[in-house]
């Protein structure tokens, strides 16, 4: 069949909106109408070069080039047509995306680490999960690749099963495409990978469609203070609705605020969601956590970087732990239908998350205002 998409051609293209041929889904494999698609900033990385490997990598990698993909991992949308052997969802189910697979087997997944399932691996090579060969061509025959293998900003994109989670049909597709990604990294990252506690003190360094959902998560999970810093005076502000209970335009504007209002003990929590994770934002990122905290780095550095600046003595004897994560280190098959069940029990803020909504022809348009910080989130709402 014949869609559009958004394709990205090479580091510092725009999105270029595209005829797509796709072809049915094999077994194992299931063809999403995609209704909805938020614009999160690991697809920016693309456009930047964040996410572009370097020429060893890709020899590594056997693989010349990441481009053309097109673009998208937080989505929403209707089950067009399946394969054969699937299982968990047919045709007109109301679907999530999974930018991480969740096969259900490997031992990541069989032990409650669905976030880390062995079919992540691989994301920028060529090809399906199910058997390697592509599903998605441009006009003139060149294959293309998906982000995250989903290819949320095409109108129809074919994947693997273990990427579609099912999802109540009355559930809003705007707010479900939102949960797939942005929340449940942020949500997950205080919540799960942070555990934060009762009366914690908590500090998000980044307040976008990630760290939005990580000051809600602490809210939730009942720190005491929520400190949010973002530049942005609209972003202070929506996090100050979202459980916020002090904000700062810097981390050097915090530091003293939050030595005075701890008693000197600081953060219990650090969550590290700015639109890019460069190496020197750790100098504060991990003064701010006390003796025993803990730094979450959520943010994706540019895949090149190395080092960060971090006082290793304090590490050590303020016996201080940095963690990483992916997908805020929830489980996608529980968690997504779990952070869906409480927003339709009103404990979750989902509908405040969308600042603007636009059709795929102006998408570079909402990457432009995710840029210039005029949006919580933006939202691709596909034709049909
Ligand atoms: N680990 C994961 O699984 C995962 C999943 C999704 C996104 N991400 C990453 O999370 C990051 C945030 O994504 P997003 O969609 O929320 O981005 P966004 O652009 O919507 O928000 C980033 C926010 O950070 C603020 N900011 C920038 N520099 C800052 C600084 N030095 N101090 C404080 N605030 C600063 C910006 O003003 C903006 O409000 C990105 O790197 C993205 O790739 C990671
Ligand atoms: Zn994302
Ligand atoms: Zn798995």
């Amino acid at each position: 069949m014949k869609c559009k998409a958004a394709i990205c051609h090479g580091v510092g293209h725009d999105w270029s909106i595209e005829e797509i041929e796709v072809d049915p889904p094999k077994p194992g494999e299931v063809l999403v109408r995609w209704t909805h698609a938020g614009l999160c900033h690991s697809d920016e990385h693309l456009l930047t070069g964040d996410f572009d490997p370097p020429p060893e990598a890709k020899q590594a990698m056997g693989i010349e080039s990441i481009f053309p993909i097109i673009g998208g991992h937080e989505g929403a949308g209707v089950v067009a047509e399946v394969g054969s052997g699937v299982t968990s969802v047919a045709v007109g189910d109301h679907v999530s995306a999974s930018f991480v697979p969740a096969c259900g087997t490997c031992r990541y997944c069989s032990s409650g680490r669905q976030n880390l399932c062995d079919q992540g691996g691989g994301a920028f090579l060529p090809g399906m999960i199910t058997d390697g060969t592509s599903r998605h061509r441009l006009a003139d025959g060149t294959e293309l690749l998906l982000m995250a293998k989903l290819g949320t900003f095409a109108e129809y994109s074919c994947v693997a099963e273990s990427q579609v989670i099912k999802v109540d049909t009355d559930l809003p597709l705007d707010v479900v495409s939102l949960v797939s990604c942005g929340v449940a990294t942020g949500w997950g990252s205080a919540t799960r990978r942070g555990d934060v506690r009762p009366g914690d003190t908590v500090v998000v360094v980044g307040c976008g469609g990630i760290g939005m959902n990580a000051v809600q998560g602490a809210a939730m999970a009942g720190a005491k203070r929520v400190v949010a810093i973002d530049p942005l005076e609209f972003k202070r502000e929506t996090a100050m609705e979202f459980g916020a209970t002090h904000a700062f335009a810097s981390m050097e504007e915090a530091f003293a605020p939050v030595t005075e209002m701890t008693a000197g003990q600081m953060a219990e929590v650090v969550i590290m969601t700015p639109g890019v994770l460069y190496g020197d934002l750790m100098n504060l990122g991990t003064k701010l956590a006390g003796k025993g905290g803990t730094i979450v780095a959520t943010a994706v550095a540019p895949i090149t970087q190395t080092s960060a600046d971090v006082n290793l003595f304090e590490l050590t004897l303020w016996q201080k732990e940095i963690k990483g994560t992916i997908f805020g280190s929830l489980n996608p098959r529980a968690d997504i239908p779990n952070l869906l069940s409480m927003y339709q029990a009103g404990t979750l803020k989902l509908d405040e998350l969308i600042t603007n909504t636009y059709p795929l022809d102006d998408i570079n348009v909402g990457y432009q205002a995710m840029r210039d910080g005029e949006n919580i989130r933006g939202v691709v709402v596909h034709a049909g």
